[in-house]
């Protein structure tokens, strides 16, 4: 990771390549749809996750789960940018609930490989409920 003039210069194909990793990783014996995922922090550490399934459907785990676990595990810090692929290694867009995951982890800013390129977390997710919101209540 390098910054130039507060911007982050993210290599994704990094990124990508340790997305690819995880879903290696991943337990999708029901979905059979495996996917991984990777977050580079703002100390320049990679976190990564796979998608966790289980025989009571519901509870599956999606890949952003673990990674975000990963983040606060191995030091905390905040997302800048992510990539999430699936089997194919193709792009995957986070689920909604998972977005949720990213904008508490990562922010407006944070940046996110989408199928039709990089975006920010404020695209992807907009008007987003957040932190923010439980202390503008009076
Ligand atoms: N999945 C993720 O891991 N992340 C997402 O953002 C989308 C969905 C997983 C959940 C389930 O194990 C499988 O993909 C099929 O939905």
């Amino acid at each position: 990771m390098t910054r130039r003039e507060g911007a982050v210069e993210v290599d994704w194909d990094l990124l990508h390549g340790r997305a690819i990793e995880a879903m290696e990783c991943a337990y999708a014996p029901y979905s059979e749809f495996p996917v991984g995922v990777a977050g580079l922090v703002d100390d320049g550490r990679v976190v990564t996750g796979c998608n966790v399934e289980n025989a009571a459907y519901g509870v599956a785990l999606c890949a952003e789960c673990g990674m975000v676990s990963q983040l606060h595990l191995t030091g905390g810090g905040r997302l800048v940018a992510v990539s999430c692929v699936n089997a194919d290694g193709d792009s995957l867009m986070a689920c909604g609930r998972c977005r949720q995951l990213l904008w508490e982890n990562g922010g407006p800013d944070c940046q996110v490989m989408t199928p039709l390129g990089v975006r920010t977390m404020s695209e992807i997710l907009p008007q987003a409920f957040g932190a923010d919101d439980l202390d503008n209540v009076i």
